[in-house]
């Protein structure tokens, strides 16, 4: 299991805001504060995703404990948070961008996306809830795992283009010549409001804010909502992204302030496997990310098998945020890693188990 490695120099890592130091939690918010916060955000998650929430009340807790029953916050070790987003039917977080993504569309009959696969199954889902018709774009080397998601919740899929940034391209045609919405992965404002709750969620379940939020950046809408919400609520704690470093688009965005050019996004890693940077996301991340990480494929893989080891099944973009945790700045307080996903094939899992060495 990596170690959180707490001598590490802030001044060895690409950072905006290094001179930012935790205060005591008592100075953040005061307890009134923090009810009424909770209570916003209870609301909030209420219309972003109706039924889809559950609210709990503890025995003994005054307050009403807004908890979604499938994301829990779990500790891993001593100072070490897990948010579970991989514990969803569909095995991802994606599904908090797409129910409000493709709520606010409207009744348009059909979707079209483009997806390495998470985000393709949480749109199928979504239109399934809503009665709406999703056709979706993956690219010819897609997740088996993530496949049989998207066709068992009757999504029409079309494997075409050699990698997602290609997919969307026959994608965005296929909704032009149908005259349909083109739900762009991290192009909607909706989702980020979706992913923003996981941050109201990671905020809500401990008793005080964390030093840091971990999150894996693949277009980087998960890190652009999360980011926005904790910056709102406890601007101290640190908004960390982390991209596979054979993917580093959007690093390289965050790096320059602006979209800039790619070419590769060969990570095993799919959900990280983005080439072109979508410049909402990269006017997000510049507001609210405060470091960018790059993680090897092999760091990658430490990540996935260490997760395992731990009881966990996660896939190469979950395994990312974990990976990451040698490469911290020095904290003072506990740090959120976000567990996005589940969703890797068998036979990748065991080609990862033997290509490891001790
Ligand atoms: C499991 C998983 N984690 C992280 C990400 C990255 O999220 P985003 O593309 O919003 O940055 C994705 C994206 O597909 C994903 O599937």
């Amino acid at each position: 299991m990596p170690r959180v490695e707490r001598g590490l120099a802030a001044t060895d890592l690409p950072a905006r805001e290094l001179d930012v130091v935790p205060r005591a939690a008592e100075e953040r918010v005061g307890v009134g504060d923090g009810i009424r916060e909770r209570e916003v955000a209870q609301t909030r998650r209420e219309e972003l995703y109706g039924g889809h929430v559950r609210t709990l009340r503890c025995r003994g807790d005054p307050l009403p404990r807004p908890e979604e029953e499938l994301t829990p916050l779990e500790e891993l070790r001593p100072g070490v948070w897990l948010k579970r987003e991989d514990t969803h039917e569909l095995g991802a977080f994606k599904w908090r961008g797409a129910l409000p993504a493709l709520r606010a569309y409207g009744d348009v009959g059909t979707v079209v996306t483009a997806s390495t696969g998470n985000h393709g199954a949480a749109t199928a889902w979504a239109a399934a809830q809503l009665g709406l018709r999703a056709v979706v774009y993956v690219p010819e080397l897609a997740s088996a795992t993530k496949l049989d998601h998207m066709e068992r919740l009757g999504a029409d899929v079309r494997r075409e283009g050699a990698d997602m940034d290609e997919a969307k391209e026959y994608g965005r045609a296929e909704a032009a010549g149908l005259g349909v919405p083109f739900f762009e992965d991290g192009a909607e404002p909706a989702q980020y409001d979706g992913y923003a709750a996981i941050g109201d969620e990671i905020l809500d379940q401990l008793d005080e804010p964390p030093a840091a939020v971990v999150v894996p950046v693949g277009n980087g809408a998960l890190l652009g909502g999360i980011g926005r919400a904790v910056l709102a609520r406890a601007p101290a704690t640190l908004r960390i992204g982390v991209v596979a470093a054979a993917a580093p688009v959007m690093a390289d965005s965050w790096d320059a302030r602006r979209p800039v050019e790619s070419s590769e996004s060969g990570t095993f890693a799919d959900g990280l496997a983005v080439r072109v940077a979508i410049p909402y996301a990269v006017e997000v991340l510049n507001e609210v990310a405060t470091h960018m990480l790059r993680v090897t494929e092999a760091e990658i893989a430490e990540g996935v098998l260490a997760y395992q080891d731990a009881g966990i099944r996660a896939e190469g973009a979950a395994g990312a945020g974990l990976s990451a945790l040698p490469k911290l700045p020095h904290l003072d307080g506990a740090v959120v890693l976000v567990v996005t996903g589940r969703n890797i094939d068998d036979d990748l899992l065991a080609r990862l188990r033997s290509l490891h060495v001790d």
